[in-house]
């Protein structure tokens, strides 16, 4: 036998037996976002490999060593999208979005980092995000987290999720803390590991999410970034945490959240839940003020936030919130001359009257025990069987594979009874 082929690591499929989980998810987080009347956008995969470096920061994990890049045929430099953000940013200036308009937007799909895969991290994971262009808030930073919190209580994950939400202020007010945090972490320089010594003039702020119990210790003493916030940023800050306290969202604010990516400004905000262990952030997300216009856009404010649809679904998983609609209701069991032709009509006819109906009509022979014995692996809660004498007198047998009872009634009088199916 040929050596099997197997998939990447950390890339994993989808199977049958886990597509509906991911389908009920995917169809109630695109009908919360559509219900406060977002609109898609899907972007290519791949994109050059600069607009992720500029958006996102040389000097962050995700540039320095998660990033899947390759030279194509004609010696460009491209790169497996790592998130959403840097491309939709791209696609709107590119189709002129937002020059005179705001937009409020969401995409779905497949991202790519090489991290090292473990429970909830993959190199191949998909996210769902939410980006509006053209409002600077704080009303919309605080629809966006209402919009994740009616999600999360729609998938019934509510009580375990939490919110932390920081102000990362602007870019002047950052550049102050800068100066004062770097002053502060050379005093402790002896302490800080290799990593930190590196990003502690590259980007600062990064150290304060460091996972080192050494240097978080000393962190407790190091200057405050909300010290050093302007006075718009504080009120915007003020103005988001009301909104949230009216709308009865509780958070906690956390000032050490920077988040990884380097696009961000003021607010920051994410989702943690503890019950996935280590990778227990859902979402992240926050405001992006520049970067439409460090990208070759007109200045353009910016807010937004993605969800890791994969976390999602273990979070469901473990909830054991996995019931799901059945993928068959309704098995076409036949059996003599004429019957099939008879039988796949008969099914074609359901699902035209009965919208949402799912039948599946019996394939390969065999006898009445195969055939029921298929209806109850793929979960069909009826079976309808066609035999000679049900076709020549226009009738089917209606067996409740569920509760066990069988009864004859009209082709015509069928409709009705599987109408209650759906
Ligand atoms: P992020 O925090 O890098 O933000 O990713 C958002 C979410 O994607 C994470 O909270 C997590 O749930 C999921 N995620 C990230 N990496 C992995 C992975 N390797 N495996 C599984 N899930 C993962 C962004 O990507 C920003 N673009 C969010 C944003 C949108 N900010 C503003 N607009």
């Amino acid at each position: 036998m040929a050596k099997k082929i197997q998939a990447i690591r950390g890339m994993n499929d989808c199977l049958p037996t886990q597509s509906p989980l991911w389908q009920k998810l995917e169809n109630t987080v695109k009908n919360v976002i559509s219900a406060y009347g977002y609109n898609e956008v899907r972007m290519p995969i791949v994109e050059m490999t600069h607009l992720f470096s500029r958006a996102i920061g040389e000097v962050t994990d995700v540039v320095e060593k998660e990033m899947y890049t390759f030279e194509d045929r004609n010696g460009d430099s491209l790169t497996l999208r790592p998130e959403g953000t840097a491309g939709c940013v791209r696609s709107c200036i590119e189709n002129s979005l937002i020059n005179r308009d705001e937009q409020r937007l969401w995409y779905m799909g497949p991202m790519f980092r090489h991290e090292r895969p473990q429970k909830g991290r993959y190199r191949q994971f998909h996210q769902c995000g939410v980006e509006v262009f053209g409002l600077e808030g704080p009303d919309v930073d605080a629809e966006l987290i209402m919009m994740t919190a009616r999600l999360w209580r729609e998938l019934g994950i509510d009580k375990h999720v939490r919110l932390e939400l920081n102000s990362i202020g602007s870019l002047e007010d950052r550049a102050n803390y800068r100066t004062a945090l770097i002053e502060f972490l050379e005093q402790h320089i002896d302490i800080l590991d290799d990593d930190c010594k590196r990003r502690m003039h590259t980007n600062p702020l990064r150290v304060l999410d460091t996972k080192n119990p050494d240097v978080q210790a000393i962190l407790g003493d190091a200057p405050r970034l909300s010290d050093y916030l302007g006075e718009e940023s504080k009120e915007h800050f003020t103005g988001l945490c009301e909104l949230l306290d009216a709308a009865g969202i509780e958070y906690t604010v956390n000032e050490r959240l920077v988040r990884g990516l380097d696009y961000y400004n003021r607010t920051v905000f994410e989702w943690i839940t503890e019950s996935l262990g280590a990778q227990g952030t859902v979402c992240g997300g926050g405001r992006y003020d520049g970067l439409v216009e460090q990208l070759g856009g007109k200045a353009t404010p910016a807010v937004g936030f993605a969800m890791g649809l994969e976390r999602l679904v273990l979070m469901l998983e473990t909830l054991e919130l996995t019931d799901v609609r059945r993928s068959v209701d309704v098995y076409m069991v036949t059996a003599g001359e004429g019957t099939m032709l008879a039988g796949m009509k008969l099914a074609e006819t359901l699902r035209e009257q009965v919208p949402g109906l799912r039948v599946m009509s019996h394939f390969g022979g065999g006898n009445f025990k195969k055939q029921f014995k298929r209806a109850d692996k793929v979960g069909a809660a009826v079976a309808l069987v066609l035999g000679e004498n049900e076709v020549a007198d226009n009738t089917v047998v209606v067996k409740d594979l569920i509760g066990g009872t069988q009864d004859t009634l009209s082709q015509a009088d069928v409709v009705a009874k599987l109408a209650e199916l759906v």
